[in-house]
């Protein structure tokens, strides 16, 4: 992929209302330059998948092929080929979330299945601003250290350049810590992640509070992990309501680091 496709890959993602814009692509090409692909037929841009590195697990998302194409084998291509990028880079293990429908799909290309992770949006208004600090610059170390503790795998270039886009919208918790991002664009507002320390409840639920007073949005989404039985409670609590679920998969190595007990939002269902 190179920033010339970032208009086929939004018009793409479009048949599947996945609401895209192009910076979306922009970041995360930035994040992944190597790891981004268009498969193409007689130069014609036909399918796409991306990748997302964090150290010693990846994943993988946005798989996708033209309707006309599909069932020719193009997409099994797109994703081994991702795969095998990750594993060239040092990858052991490899997650992607999976609708229902395309379970047997990733089944078949040497994918498990883990845990459900639930899409669930909310209306914004009624949520105050928030009683909780905007992170500055100097905050983004820590917050990638906590991240890293939880997720089992280095994603401080992300949080990085979520700050820079969203500035307003990474919010953090020092005791117990915890921290917050939302990524609003003209389609959608998207929560996540959402990671707090001993998975203290009583932080999330402040965090959340303070991304839902603190969005311009009427409404926002997250994806919620089941391995983590505590944020559904909290976010049903809240009024929450799933739109629809998929499943978390993993090829390779199980990353034995990760601590779902801390994790109450993915950062997106492509990049985990
Ligand atoms: C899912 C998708 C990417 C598959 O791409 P594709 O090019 O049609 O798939 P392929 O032709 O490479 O299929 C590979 C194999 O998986 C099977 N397969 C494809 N889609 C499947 C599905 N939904 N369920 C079960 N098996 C499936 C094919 O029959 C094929 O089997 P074979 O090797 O025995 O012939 C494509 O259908 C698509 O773009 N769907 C919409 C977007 C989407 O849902 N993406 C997944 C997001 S999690």
């Amino acid at each position: 992929m190179n920033p010339g496709d970032f208009s086929f890959a939004v018009s793409l993602t479009d048949v599947e209302d996945w609401a895209y814009v192009e910076e979306d692509f922009d970041r995360l090409l930035g994040y992944e330059p190597e790891g981004c692909f268009i498969a193409e037929i007689e130069k014609q841009p036909v399918g796409l998948t991306t990748a997302t590195s964090y150290g010693p697990m990846a994943w993988i998302g946005n798989v996708i092929v033209d309707e006309e194409f599909r069932g020719t084998g193009i997409g099994a291509q797109l994703v081994r080929t991702a795969v095998d990028y990750l594993a060239s880079v040092g990858v052991k293990t490899v997650h992607l979330t999976s609708y229902v429908s395309t379970i047997r799909f990733y089944e078949r290309l040497g994918f498990r299945q883990e845990f459900p992770v639930s899409t669930m949006s909310i209306a914004t208004a009624g949520f105050d601003s928030p009683d909780v600090d905007v992170a500055k610059e100097t905050d983004l170390e820590r917050i990638a250290a906590l991240d890293a503790a939880y997720l089992g795998g280095d994603r401080s270039r992300i949080i990085r350049r979520m700050w820079r886009d969203f500035p307003r919208l990474l919010l953090m918790n020092d005791v117990p810590a915890g921290y917050v991002i939302a990524t609003c664009t003209e389609k959608c507002c998207e929560i996540g992640p959402l990671i707090v320390e001993s998975g203290s409840p009583d932080a999330a639920e402040q965090l959340l509070r303070g991304i839902l007073g603190s969005v311009l949005a009427d409404r926002a989404r997250m994806f919620v992990p089941h391995a983590n039985p505590r944020a559904t409670e909290l976010v049903e609590s809240l009024g929450f309501e799933e739109d629809f679920r998929t499943m978390r998969m993993v090829h390779g190595e199980v990353n034995e680091a990760e601590r779902t007990e801390g994790i109450y939002a993915l950062g997106a269902l492509e990049k985990g």
